[in-house]
């Protein structure tokens, strides 16, 4: 079980990680997502097993998967079943409150940067309303649109904003239910409660902190450095009251649990991590790996590249024209090669697309097989990622049609959200119980615990500025 205290070395890791290049050359973070790059200068695919280590976070298990499906009743999700989903934080504590039939909520974003949304953009949305199902929660969208503004030369706050709007409609047509979602673009929805939050998040981080854990220097613009607090807050319950209610006692100690790429993780880390020190509930996170390119591993998904992606507003025919044209393939240069020695299923894109979107796994398993052992051809496997990847979407078109400014309106209302969360828990909730910094618990706290709370924010704001005045003095860089 998290305490307090167990997270406090992570942010030290995070300070080493920024400031050395990691030994494997690779650097993911959330403007960099680069594999090694080889002696030939050609990047490798990246390396996730490393980045669990170097992240310090949890490898997902069989035996988390056992138990996801024991708590939840439901089979996990293919992403999780093959390792696109690989990674967590407190995994375990949610499953542990859902089991007790205690509240948690499901918190992910989107940085509106563009209009054109890719198969690798949709990948955490799906994941997101999977769990959403199964969980029956509410779940917050973060919409970004500050963060590309500041994080941008180019861009300008009307184009960003034209992009929140437009993105919504993509991220609704992956079929979240309105009953249960709230969109925010952080342009309209910061004051009130949340703003509370933002400052008493940027409050704790020093400017040492924000460089160690996200590499700012000296020129970065002071929007940068203060964003983390921006992004973070919204894994804190109580920046939504409206959904929540008011008695922040009692919403402070509601976890989040944030599906997002593992490139995400840097902010989430600096939460978790603040979040100890503010005694509010630390959120969990569960990661997902990138789709590569169909340049293949090693190369990026890029709206700026037709053909480096499948494109969500792609026709069926440029489907097939670029899974044909471009796709990388582990497949041998002729037939009787392919025959003979058979294909590489690491290296293949089509294959690997149909890990990501094709649900049976015998059926998967079969196609492995055949392709590795050659009797499956390359233009055999592209057909089928061809197909799948067609109705996929083809599925997404239809429900984006369907997505009028109303239902965009009513998703982003501040309404009060309906959930059930655990009809049937199985564990006991526990009395009392130690409220705080971990996941655990939403009973209300004490007025003596809250006057403890309150010293100890003092004392650690006081701790902060002594370390912040202590970096001045050694000349700051
Ligand atoms: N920073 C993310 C991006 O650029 C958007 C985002 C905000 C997000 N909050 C999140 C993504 C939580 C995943 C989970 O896309």
């Amino acid at each position: 079980m998290a305490d307090s205290t167990s997270e406090i070395p992570i942010p030290i890791r995070v300070q080493e990680n920024a400031t050395e290049p990691t030994s494997t050359g690779q650097k993911i973070d959330p403007w960099n997502v680069q594999g090694e790059i080889g002696a030939d200068g050609v990047a490798k695919a990246i390396n996730y097993n490393t980045l669990i280590e170097e992240f310090g976070t949890k490898k997902i298990l069989a035996e988390d998967l056992e138990r996801f499906e024991k708590v939840t009743g439901h089979k996990p999700h293919r992403f999780m079943r093959r390792g696109i989903v690989f990674s967590h934080r407190d995994l375990n504590l949610i499953l542990d409150r859902h089991e007790r039939g205690e509240t948690f909520f499901l918190y992910t974003g989107r940085g509106p940067s563009s209009d054109s949304m890719h198969i690798g953009h949709t990948v955490p949305f799906e994941f997101t309303k999977w769990l959403q199902e199964v969980f029956d929660v509410p779940l917050v969208i973060m919409m970004t649109d500050d963060e590309k503004f500041i994080f941008s030369e180019k861009r300008t706050i009307e184009e960003v904003m034209s992009y929140t709007a437009g993105n919504a409609k993509d991220i609704i047509a992956v079929g979240f239910d309105p009953k249960k979602t709230f969109i925010f673009s952080d342009y309209d929805y910061m004051g009130g409660a949340f703003y509370k939050n933002v400052t008493r998040m940027s409050k704790m981080i020093t400017l040492n902190t924000a460089r160690a854990v996200f590499g700012f220097n000296d020129s970065s613009c002071i929007g940068k450095i203060h964003f983390g607090a921006v992004q973070g807050a919204t894994s804190f319950a109580n920046s939504f009251p409206h959904i929540f209610g008011d008695d922040d006692s009692k919403t402070s100690q509601i976890p989040a649990m944030i599906p997002c790429a593992i490139d995400q993780d840097p902010y989430f880390r600096l939460t978790r991590d603040v979040a100890a020190r503010l005694h509010y509930a630390k959120p969990a996170l569960i990661h997902a790996r990138f789709l590569d390119a169909l340049q293949g591993p090693g190369s990026k998904m890029s709206s700026s590249v037709d053909t480096s992606a499948i494109f969500m507003y792609d026709e069926p025919n440029k489907i097939k024209n670029k899974i044909n044209k471009y796709a990388f393939s582990g497949g041998q240069d002729t037939m009787e090669e392919q025959r003979e020695k058979g294909g590489d299923t690491e290296k293949d894109v089509a294959y690997q697309y149909l890990t990501f979107f094709l649900e049976d796994d015998e059926e998967l398993e079969k196609i492995g097989n055949d392709y590795r052992t050659g009797k499956m051809l390359t233009g055999e496997l592209k057909a089928k990622c061809i197909s799948e990847l067609q109705v996929y979407v083809k599925g997404f078109q239809e429900r984006r049609a369907q997505v009028t400014d109303e239902v965009v309106a009513d998703f982003f209302s501040a309404k009060k959200l309906e959930w059930k969360g655990n009809p049937n828990p199985t564990v006991v909730a526990k009395e009392g119980g130690e409220a705080g910094a971990s996941a655990e618990g939403d009973g209300k706290l004490s007025k003596s615990q809250l006057k403890k709370i309150e010293k100890e924010k003092i004392f650690a704001q006081r701790k902060a500025e002594k370390e912040a005045a202590k970096t001045a003095k050694a000349g700051g860089s």
